[in-house]
């Protein structure tokens, strides 16, 4: 089983999508059923044999340190009380000690920016980025199946997926060229396209692995699509000198950043749930049209 070491979780960014919840709370820490956004993700990139996890944080987002903290009065109460099940929700997906690193983008300057800030935790070794809006849910973690694409290619390889042509404008899109193996070859990247201009409808989904050269573009500061310096762009000085794959991954994704993508991921893992699912079935069978 292939593995990246370091996972880079770019978690400044201001959730206005999700005003008024997230005025002080930061949208990482939405619940899905039980669970912040954030937590998914982590389990996710250690389930994939991630052993530092990195976030680059912001102003009033503290409170994901302290999430993946232990708490240890909590800890001793519930011991005292002998509530297993919830002691071992505690401990399960916590990090060991040492093991989260956490730096500051200090300014709103875009995705690109945020894994520059990265930089000197990363140092010189191939490694992983996971935008906490894109829950995914499937049988092999995403970034597993990133890291083993990876460990084939040698190159940098990204997540992608079909989407309408309406929504080409949210994403980075794929110019795709010769496929073999449910790898598609990245001969262009844009972020952003208005249908019109975008090259397929294949999206940048958000996991990646990338080598560490993309710090040396991510250096230059250039300013791309909404004023914001983009990881795509560094991504796509990238095309020519290193194999570069898109993966058409196995699993399905929520934007837990869209408030019907959150509804529907909350929906979605709650019916898989054996405490949950039949109850919530009843319930959604009384609100169909
Ligand atoms: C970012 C990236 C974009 C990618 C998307 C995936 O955009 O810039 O290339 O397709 O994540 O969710 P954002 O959603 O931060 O605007």
């Amino acid at each position: 089983m292939a593995s990246i070491k370091k996972v880079v979780f770019p978690v400044a960014g201001l959730g206005t999508r999700m005003l008024p919840a997230t005025k002080v709370l930061p949208k990482e820490m939405l619940p899905v059923v039980d669970k912040p956004i954030i937590q998914y993700a982590l389990e996710e990139a250690a389930a994939a044999g991630c052993e530092q996890f990195i976030f680059v944080t912001g102003r009033g987002k503290t409170i994901m340190e302290d999430h993946f903290d232990r708490a240890f009065e909590l800890f001793s109460t519930l011991e005292k009380k002998r509530k297993e099940s919830e002691l071992r929700e505690l401990t399960e997906g916590l990090p060991a000690a040492g093991e989260v690193i956490y730096t500051r983008q200090q300014e709103p300057r875009g995705l690109g920016h945020a894994v520059w800030c990265a930089r000197h935790v990363v140092g010189d070794e191939p490694f992983g980025v996971m935008l906490v809006d894109d829950l995914i849910h499937s049988r092999t973690p995403c970034m597993q199946q990133l890291a083993d694409a990876h460990a084939r290619t040698g190159g940098n390889v990204l997540a992608i997926m079909e989407v309408p042509e309406e929504q080409t404008r949210r994403y980075g899109v794929v110019d795709p060229g010769s496929r073999e193996d449910g790898l598609v070859e990245v001969r262009r990247l844009v972020e952003k396209p208005d249908p019109a201009d975008a090259p397929s409808r294949l999206a940048v989904i958000g996991r990646y692995v990338l080598l560490p050269e993309i710090f040396r573009h991510l250096s230059a500061h250039q300013i791309g699509a909404g004023g914001e310096i983009q990881l795509t762009d560094a991504m796509e000085r990238m095309i020519g000198s290193r194999p570069f794959h898109g993966l058409s991954f196995e699993g399905r994704r929520f934007d837990c950043g869209d408030k019907l993508g959150y509804l529907e991921a909350i929906i979605a893992l709650a019916l898989e749930r054996p405490e949950l699912g039949d109850g919530l079935r009843s319930i959604l069978a009384t609100y169909q049209r």
